[in-house]
């Protein structure tokens, strides 16, 4: 079974702990996209594991976790969590594998990144971790990829290429000195080598896995409305963070995925500028935030909390081919006394049903709600969706009457153990 796990909403939904729960079943674990802008935090046993780039699968004994050819990858922060890992014990060797055309992000993308916001009217807020400046050089066909730092020459002749170029950028534009070749061309074989052993051909090795009927679980990051064509752009990331781009990103074929699982937050949540419909209002929103702990995994930012999007969530359930969803983080919203749904927005008194294209539309419209009643601190919480509170009950099926799919797993609390399986 091929299975994609993706977000619906502006990322942070709980993706690593469905990844984490998932993974035990399956034989692989895949990222496919993004990078070190992604966060997962993942409990087990009372103990806190943070991950960047590499899937919450390792922690699974015997998974293999793939860093897929769509991922952007920082080395060292690579590296950091390699060390982090090995160093709770848990053994990695034969079981990471990172894409040999993954692309690398450079000294000089993540200070192009920070130096970029500066210059903007209308910030994006980006995580500041080179992202976008590494997939720009991707598309642009000047970006150096994983294989590259196995290769002295190779790497040298394209560095070199690159530094011509974007020194002066650096210099002219920026008023920055640039950057000196021989510190990164040094600094990056050494990465080289110490991840070679890692680095290998990872569509290869999945399509293998699938002719032998393994069990994949593909793992997106951030989420749909961050996806650089169906999120809110231009504050979006910079990759396909849809179902689609774990084809793209893996190289495996869309024929063989066979399912896709949504995860959103029982309400939403988003870092960073842009649009945000149902944005909470102060000192509500404080409250919240304070309530879900919702500050980022990757930059500690304070998120922006609101109520549930069904019209943004019922999209992401349609490009993504949804059919199972997961809604996380329930528990934060008991002992509220009324909950909101937004069921379509309003501008200039037309209604709209639909995600809408038009810039104007979605920064100006107004939610159309639908409240429904909240319910108690739930007891047992445990103990199944059977034992969970009648109006949480309800509103869980609102929610899948609304959206349009199934919804197979709540999450009521950060353990593994707090989750109730549908
Ligand atoms: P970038 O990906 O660092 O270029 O940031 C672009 C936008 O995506 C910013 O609004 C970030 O806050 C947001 N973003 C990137 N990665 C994540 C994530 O993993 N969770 C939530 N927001 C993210």
């Amino acid at each position: 079974m091929n299975t994609i796990v993706v977000g619906t909403q502006w990322g942070d939904e709980g993706k690593g702990k469905v990844i984490d729960i998932l993974s035990e079943k399956a034989d692989f674990i895949v990222r496919y996209q993004g990078g070190n802008n992604a966060g997962h935090t993942v409990v087990v046993d009372g103990k806190e594991y943070i991950f960047h780039l590499i899937p919450s699968g390792i922690l699974h004994k015997g998974k293999v976790c793939c860093i897929g050819n769509g991922v952007v990858v920082d080395p060292q922060v690579l590296l950091q969590e390699i060390k982090g890992l090995e160093k709770a014990g848990i053994r990695i060797d034969g079981r990471l594998k990172i894409s040999s055309l993954a692309h690398v992000i450079l000294p000089y993308h993540k200070i192009l990144d920070q130096l970029r916001e500066t210059k903007r009217a209308h910030k994006i807020g980006t995580t500041g971790r080179g992202i976008g400046p590494s997939y720009a050089d991707k598309t642009i066909r000047c970006g150096i990829r994983m294989a590259d730092l196995l290769n002295r020459r190779v790497l040298r002749e394209k560095l070199k290429d690159n530094l011509r170029e974007k020194n002066e950028i650096f210099k002219k534009v920026y008023a920055h000195p640039g950057f000196d070749f021989s510190r990164i061309y040094e600094e990056y074989l050494d990465y080289g080598r110490a991840l070679s052993r890692y680095i290998s051909n990872c569509a290869l090795l999945l399509n293998r896995a699938v002719a032998l009927k393994k069990d994949i679980l593909f793992e997106g990051a951030q989420g749909t409305f961050l996806d650089i064509d169906f999120g809110t752009y231009p504050f979006v990331t910079s990759s396909s963070a849809t179902a689609g781009g774990a084809c793209i990103g893996t190289g495996v074929s869309p024929v063989l995925m066979d399912k896709v699982i949504g995860v959103a937050k029982a309400y939403t949540t988003r870092v960073g500028e842009g649009p945000f419909p149902t944005e909470f209002l102060p000192p509500f929103a404080e409250m919240m935030r304070d309530r879900g702990n919702e500050f980022g995994a990757t930059t500690g930012r304070p998120r922006r909390c609101g109520w549930f999007d069904s019209v943004m969530a019922r999209y992401a359930v349609l490009i993504n081919g949804i059919k199972e969803l997961a809604i996380m983080k329930m528990d934060v919203l008991d002992g509220l006394k009324k909950i909101e749904i937004c069921v379509a927005y309003k501008y200039k008194g037309k209604k709209f049903r639909e995600f809408p294209d038009d810039w104007e539309v979605l920064t100006r419209a107004k939610p159309v709600y639908k409240s429904v009643p909240g319910w108690e601190k739930a007891p047992g919480r445990s103990q199944g969706f059977a034992r969970l509170h009648p109006n949480a009950k309800s509103y869980l099926r609102r929610l899948e009457d609304l959206l349009g799919a199934k919804i197979s797993m709540v999450s009521v609390g950060s353990s593994r153990a707090e989750t109730i399986i549908i």
